[in-house]
């Protein structure tokens, strides 16, 4: 690529002479180099000037934006190295995690993240863990709009939330997936631990249940469940209740009877509602269990815990499998047990 190079000083003469000879390449970007201009030419010519001038061959393209990669180690050097790679995006929200050692670049590289993501209207970063019951995470704006709502697309099913406001996890597709292609025509589903209805939603999308019900306890939750059954076009075979799985499952199962399928995705503390469970699920009905394991206790310390729970209250169980689906910390996965209650 042909670029004429001058001296600043001589740059607007030199351009008014390209311009008016029809010379200057108009579809690439004019560069700089320190104290010259370099213009882009369509090609070489000859002409007298009382300054020099001189034709440069350049593979640089200068139109080609910078990437992330090369910005990052432009403005912080060798620190770039540190900066994390994996990201999360839930709809035009860029999750990032930012190690302490460069904690104070948090802005800059919100900004370049920004710069060089299209789609990308906020970027925040995480701050500590998902805490508490509703097990959520908190999240500092670094750059972009200051909002935490969005909608996002999952499996041809779309959900709105607040970040900060719900538990979420963008990288459970496909094990959602996973459960609804199990689902079997006319069954009754149980979703304990709902959240925004990514599981229910999911189900009712891509199976044919007779009638799906979700328990949630965070009402930010709940209102976003109610607000996802609408926006996937969803009717009464979705039952969403607001309230405590230990208090609400056993006046359902008063109400409509037990059901052929329980989902259980609370991973941390799920194993104290397995009484809940095993109450409420009719006979050859299969649970779907999640739990914390690290590596050397996939998946023994899992089944253990189950036939431990199914002793107490007299149930036998029939093992159909156990799926890892997510790393959740240092050898620490997210491991979910699928077994039929005899
Ligand atoms: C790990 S999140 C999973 C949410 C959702 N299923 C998803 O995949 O995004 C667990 C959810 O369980 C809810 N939760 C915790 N304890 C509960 C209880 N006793 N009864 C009902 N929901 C509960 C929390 O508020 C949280 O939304």
């Amino acid at each position: 690529m042909k670029y004429v190079k001058v001296i600043n000083k001589h740059a607007q003469t030199l351009k008014r002479f390209l311009e008016s000879n029809g010379l200057l390449d108009v579809s690439r970007k004019v560069a700089k180099d320190g104290e010259y201009v370099l213009f882009p030419v369509k090609k070489e010519f000859k002409q007298n000037f009382d300054f020099n001038i001189s034709f440069e061959d350049l593979n640089t393209d200068f139109n080609r934006k910078k990437s992330y990669d090369e910005l990052l180690r432009e403005k912080l050097g060798s620190k770039a190295d540190l900066v994390r790679h994996s990201f999360d995006v839930v709809g035009s929200i860029a999750v990032l995690e930012i190690p302490k050692e460069i904690d104070e670049y948090s802005k800059l590289i919100g900004e370049i993240f920004l710069k060089t993501h299209n789609n990308i209207r906020t970027v925040v970063k995480k701050v500590g863990g998902h805490k508490g019951e509703f097990r959520i995470q908190n999240f500092e704006v670094i750059a972009g709009e200051n909002n935490l709502e969005t909608v996002y697309v999952e499996n041809g099913c779309r959900f709105k939330l607040d970040i900060s406001k719900v538990y979420f996890s963008p990288r459970l597709g496909t094990e959602r997936l996973r459960i609804a292609s199990q689902v079997k025509d006319g069954e009754s589903v149980l979703v304990m631990f709902s959240g925004y209805s990514p599981y229910p939603i999911t189900i009712l999308k891509h199976s044919n249940p007779s009638k799906v019900f979700a328990v949630e306890l965070n009402p930010e939750a709940h209102k976003y469940a109610l607000i996802n059954k609408k926006l996937n076009h969803i009717g009464d075979e979705l039952s969403l209740i607001n309230g405590d799985v230990v208090v609400e499952v056993p006046k359902l199962v008063e109400s409509y009877g037990k059901f052929d399928r329980i989902l259980m995705p609370l991973p941390k503390t799920g194993n104290s509602f397995l009484k809940t469970a095993f109450k409420a699920v009719k006979p050859r009905g299969i649970i779907h269990f999640y739990y914390f394991l690290k590596e050397e206790e996939i998946p023994s310390k899992g089944w253990e815990i189950i036939n431990s729970e199914a002793e107490k209250y007299k149930k036998s169980i029939k093992r159909i499998g156990h799926t890892i689906c997510g790393q959740v910390g240092k050898r620490l996965y997210r491991v979910c047990f699928d077994f039929r209650v005899e």
